[in-house]
């Protein structure tokens, strides 16, 4: 495994002891919580197509990922007792239908007791011995994975897990350093494709070409949109057709290193000109908002000064008509920007505990009007998330505002104006910091 040249491996390895020390003391913590003495971490079973007999691609349990970075490896567990070395059943199942798991090695290996097993009966003689001391965290669609522990994923335990992932230990921070690298690696070359008039799926693939991923190793669906498609927020489709005009091009890609997740949105213009001016703009305003972030803030409260932003920008550009207050009050600002301001992001794109305000489970609202925002809690430092402002021109949406005060709002022919360009979005992943942040996205275009 290497992660070159995006992150050093001697680096995270150097940076893995501690992180392995923050995540044993949380589960100490989740295991009190639970009154329970081991938990077991499942990697994941794949799971069958209907009917066949092929998989769906396998997406690793979060939480074994968390331990240690082996994201490809079904029927796994980390057997973790208080005060022990954690144990690794390595699950190396003897099959010549696929290309069996190599031997476990890497930065990481010494951090465990390693037992590499070869048969599913083979799993249950490492399992601690009196199941009912036990909690198991993972996915479990068949009882014959779980051997025998019934407290799977209790809520005590979860809460506390859930809560401490939303800030990152250094080594997580450096895995999302270089997964914001390679992403920008993409992006290059997919920003190259649209300017050379390529289709969505070319530039599809030469953004998979450029960071190396295959499609099912992208931390998400590549969100490729020209012209109009733009304006769909998660648009999934890859065209292959050309358009015969082309005007703007929203890519909305992340990458991966080591289970770590970046989650980066640009929006580009062919042509000088008035769209390649507002691009710009909004550019200030997302640049603006990522200026505020630091610890203690409330994000609900960027959330909605965001909303502040874009009023006052549809205003100026003539899109939209009226105080910042009475667009916002009458859902124009929704109706243009209908999605939340940012949401954390590790292991998961949309990373857990984002709502919770402790780590016994509480949750924190989003605020009234807001129902989409995934942050409501305080800003920490090392929380890693998103900023992500955006401006579309959604006909639903705009639809829905007939009949109410916010439709006079609207100037049609400047809406008619936006429209071919679909809309806009500008995303960087920040680190919390005491008085600022840290822009691990616009640090990687920087470099
Ligand atoms: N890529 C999905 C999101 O930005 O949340
Ligand atoms: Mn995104
Ligand atoms: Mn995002």
């Amino acid at each position: 495994m290497s992660n070159t040249p995006y992150v050093d491996d001697a680096v995270l390895g150097s940076l893995y002891p501690d992180h392995i020390q923050t995540i044993k003391s949380r589960h100490d913590q989740a295991l009190e919580r639970a009154g329970a003495g081991h938990a077991v971490i499942f990697s994941g079973a794949p799971r069958a197509v209907f009917l066949d007999d092929y998989d769906y691609p396998f997406k690793p349990n979060p939480h074994f990922v968390g331990w240690l970075p082996l994201t490809q490896i079904p029927y796994c567990y980390v057997i973790y007792t208080p005060e022990e070395i954690p144990v690794l059943v390595y699950y190396q199942e003897k099959d010549y239908w696929h290309l069996p798991p190599a031997n476990p090695e890497g930065y990481w290996v010494d951090q465990f007791e390693i037992r590499v097993v070869h048969t599913h009966e083979e799993v249950g003689r490492h399992l601690p011995e009196d199941a009912s001391k036990c909690i198991l965290i993972g996915e479990i669609d068949d009882p014959a994975h779980a051997f025998g522990i019934d407290r799977i994923n209790p809520s005590s335990a979860l809460n506390m897990l859930h809560y401490g992932r939303g800030v990152k230990t250094a080594y997580e921070l450096e895995c999302m350093r270089g997964a914001s690298r390679r992403a920008v690696k993409g992006h290059a070359a997919a920003e190259n494709a649209f300017r050379a008039g390529k289709s969505e799926y070319d530039i599809h693939l030469d953004y998979c070409r450029a960071v190396k991923h295959t499609d099912s190793e992208l931390p998400y669906g590549n969100i490729i949109a020209l012209n109009e498609n733009g304006a769909v927020l998660h648009y999934q489709h890859q065209s292959r057709e050309k358009p015969a005009k082309l005007r703007s091009f929203l890519i909305d890609a992340g990458a991966g290193i080591c289970g770590y997740a970046s989650d980066i949105t640009r929006t580009y213009a062919k042509e000088s000109g008035e769209f390649a001016d507002l691009i710009e703009r909004f550019d200030e305003l997302q640049q603006q908002l990522v200026a505020e972030v630091k610890a203690g803030l409330d994000f609900s409260d960027l959330h909605v000064s965001c909303h502040r932003k874009i009023a006052e920008l549809l205003a100026e550009i003539r899109v939209a008509k009226g105080s910042a207050d009475a667009l916002i009050e009458a859902g124009v600002t929704s109706a243009f920007y209908p999605h939340g301001l940012g949401h954390l992001l590790g292991i998961q794109v949309h990373d857990v505990g984002g709502h919770q305000g402790d780590d016994l489970g509480t949750t924190i609202d989003p605020p009234i009007g807001h129902p989409l925002l995934r942050l409501t809690r305080q800003l920490e430092v090392d929380q890693v998330l998103t900023i992500e402002p955006g401006l579309y021109v959604i006909d639903m949406l705009q639809e829905n505002l007939a009949g109410t005060p916010g439709h006079a709002m609207v100037n049609q022919e400047r809406l008619d104006w936006l429209r071919p360009y679909g809309g806009i979005r500008i995303e960087d992943n920040v680190r919390v910091l005491a008085d600022s942040c840290e822009n691990l996205t616009r640090d990687a275009f920087a470099a």
